[in-house]
This record gives structure tokens, sequence and C-alpha cells, in this order.
């Protein structure tokens, strides 16, 4: 049997490297022992890095002794994820329900919202992500969703948005949730102004809607706080995580304020899945939250994500092929000028050794490490960089 080719996986999107056994932290390693850097943290999910020795002796520890149950059951690792979760929100007697990915979270986040809030419609930013699923998929459907562009606030001065005569024709009545997803904005790091976050939050909240954070990519540390939601002026009442929960295990978890699970559970809801609240996954989480607490590594993303943006801004001053930097803790974005280059940047980059994110319809470079990174790491990451993008015209062709 051949172990060189991808005969037999369903090809959805270009396959950079077929030879990929093993990770150790943020570095990947090929089947020929070559060396490569990781700033996507797996698809932005292995925060603490790849093959964590303390959630590697969890799972193996769990495995021993129950990994899944029906969901009629449930164990104390799930009760102790949800007092974990409930602590760390700050919401007294909220309660939590685990599933596996991010978009069943979103999913069941949303369904919970229309249940108690009885509206239909969801209100959202245009350039947020939130599930796989076809409900949530661009294009969204115009019936079921309004969308805001956050964008063409960008410059605005006004100092209240009630008074913008765009804002002002968004009807409010029958939304069920405003689903907020905190600056990832589907890994183009568009960071909404808190502004206009607090204004729609304010409207749908009067018109009796609710709250979603989507945390999916944003919860745990990612962008130097707990959660994405904390940079902004705004109280959720749902809560959506996924990816850096399970560390690359795939646990997600809906978290919900205590009066919203209230109405829910009287409410007779019924809901079930396979992997509900299983132990294994809620083993590895309270372990994935142990850790960021005892390593302090919300202090340190803010600060190394800081470290990280200086060392880009200080290369947009030699390459004029980079438009923006931006970014919150580590989860960053470099523009760039020119179109139809990012493949390219990301081919050479790869061959030096870091694998990076790419948008090409937004001509963006991604940086999404692991929480742990390190500053030799990110040196080495611009230097490359620097090395590529300094080269216009080996990107374009053009000689
Ligand atoms: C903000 C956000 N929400 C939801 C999802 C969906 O999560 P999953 O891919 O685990 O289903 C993603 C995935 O990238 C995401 O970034």
């Amino acid at each position: 049997m051949s172990k060189h080719q991808l005969e037999h996986i369903l090809q959805c999107h270009p396959i950079a490297r077929t030879d990929i056994s093993r990770g150790c932290n943020t570095d990947l390693f090929t089947r020929d022992g070559a060396k490569i850097v990781d700033f996507e943290a797996g698809t932005w999910a292995a925060a603490l890095g790849h093959s964590h020795p303390r959630i590697n002796s969890i799972i193996i520890g769990q495995i021993e002794k129950i990994m899944h149950t029906h969901y009629k059951l449930t164990s104390d690792m799930a009760e102790d994820l949800a007092i974990n979760l409930v602590e760390l929100l700050n919401w007294k007697d909220g309660k939590a329900i685990f599933l596996s990915s991010g978009s069943e979270a979103v999913e069941l986040g949303m369904r919970l919202a229309r249940l108690v809030s009885r509206g239909d419609k969801m209100l959202t930013f245009q350039s947020s992500y939130l599930s796989a699923y076809p409900s949530t998929s661009f294009p969204r459907q115009e019936n079921a969703w309004v969308q805001v562009d956050h964008q063409q606030c960008n410059g605005c001065r006004k100092t209240e948005c009630s008074s913008c005569s765009v804002l002002s024709e968004l009807d409010f009545a029958g939304i069920a949730a405003f689903i907020f997803e905190p600056g990832n904005s589907g890994g183009r790091v568009l960071l909404q102004p808190n502004k206009l976050v607090k204004f729609l939050a304010r409207e749908v909240k009067k018109q009796g809607g609710l709250i979603v954070a989507n945390e999916v990519t944003t919860g745990l540390g990612r962008t130097g706080k707990w959660f994405g939601y904390n940079h902004y002026d705004l109280e959720p009442d749902i809560v959506t995580l996924g990816k850096a929960l399970g560390n690359g295990y795939p646990i997600s978890a809906v978290v919900i304020k205590k009066a919203v699970a209230s109405s829910v559970e009287s409410s007779n809801f019924v809901y079930a899945q396979s992997h509900q609240n299983d132990p294994l996954g809620c083993a590895i989480a309270n372990e994935v939250i142990a850790i960021i607490k005892e390593k302090n590594l919300i202090k340190r993303t803010s600060e190394v994500g800081a470290f990280f943006l200086r060392q880009l801004n200080m290369l947009q001053q030699e390459c004029p092929i980079i438009k923006e930097v931006r970014g919150r803790g580590l989860m960053i974005a470099l523009e760039l000028t020119i179109s139809d280059v990012t493949e390219n940047v990301f081919e050479k980059m790869l061959a030096k050794g870091y694998f990076i994110g790419t948008a090409p319809a937004a001509n963006l470079l991604r940086f999404y490490p692991a929480l742990t990174v390190s500053k030799k790491d990110i040196l080495g990451v611009c230097k490359a960089l620097k090395e590529v993008l300094g080269s216009h015209r080996v990107l374009t062709g053009k000689t």
C-alpha cells in the first residue's frame, strides 16, 4: 500500500503535505524528520501545542477508565468541566452541555436562543464564520439573517451608533439572537468596533433577543483574554466553545446563563447526540483549563502577541508589499497590497519550514500559533517572511 499518495482521502481543498508523522509543541515533523513550525496550531485548536505530555497522560489514564457513555449517563468529568466553565465566565449556577465540534455548538446555541427568545431571525456580522453547516454558511439566507457590515463603520467619528442612518434602518424585531464572533471574522482578523457591538447588543436585548458569543476560535486565551468578548462592553447569555477546549481533541461546549438554562429546561427541550458529555473529552478539557491557569498562558499570549505584532510592524517598514498588520493576542493577520500571491508565499514559507495560514480572497497571511509559541520561532518566521516578501518580483513572477 502506498504511503505517499492520497488516493483515498476526499480532496476538498489543496493538500500541502502528506507526510506529517508527529508533533511536539509548535513543531511538526515529517516522515523523514524534517521540522515545520506550525503557525496555525492545527486548525487553531492545539493551543497548548501538539502532543502535550499532560494532555497525553490524561487521555491514556481516562481511556483506561471510560471514554464514552450513553447521553442519559453523566460523569464527574462533565460536571467538573461545567463548573470550570461557568466559573471562568462568572456565571453562578450557569449550565453547560458538551458536544464534539464547534459547528455543533454554534448550531445548538442558535437553537436554544430561538427556543428561549421565540424570535426566528439571527443577527451577525457579514464577515463572521459560524459553522460548517448550510444553515450558517455563506451566502447566508437573507430571510433568516440580518447581517451587518462592520467595515462600513471604519473611520466613523459618530459618538453614538443610534444617530447612524445605515444602522437606523435595521429591524431588530423578531431577532432571536445576536451571534457575535469577536474579531476572528472567519480568520480575517477584522476587529469590530466596541461602539457598534454595544449598540447591536443593546437593540437586540431591547426586543427580547439573546446574545450568543461564538468563542469557538477566540475562547480560552487566543486573544490574550479568556474570551474574545472580554475586549467588548457586552455580556452574553450563551457562549459557544470548541477548538482549544480539547487542544485538538474534538470537544465543544455550549455554556448557558442560569436564566436561559431554566427556560430551556422548563420547556422540556430534548437533545441527544452520540458524544454528548463524553467523559474523555471532558477530562481533556479540564486539564486544558488547568494548564492555561497554571502556566499563566492568558497573560503570556497578550505579551507574546504584542511582541509578534511589533516584529510584523517593523517588517512592514521594510516590505512595501505589506498593506496592513492587525491582530489581538495570538490572532494575527497580515494583508498584502497585491492579489494572487498568498499561495506562492505559503509554498515558499513551507519550504523554509513554516506552516502559515492564508486567505487568498482577502490577500491575507495568517498567524494563529499555539499560545506556547517561542519568541525564537516568532523571530524565525519574521526573518523568513522578510526573505519571501522582500523579493516582490519573485512573488509576482515579473522580471
Ligand atoms: C468562529 C468559528 N466558529 C465555528 C467554527 C466551526 O468549528 P468546527 O470547525 O470545529 O466545526 C469555526 C471553525 O473554524 C470558527 O472559527
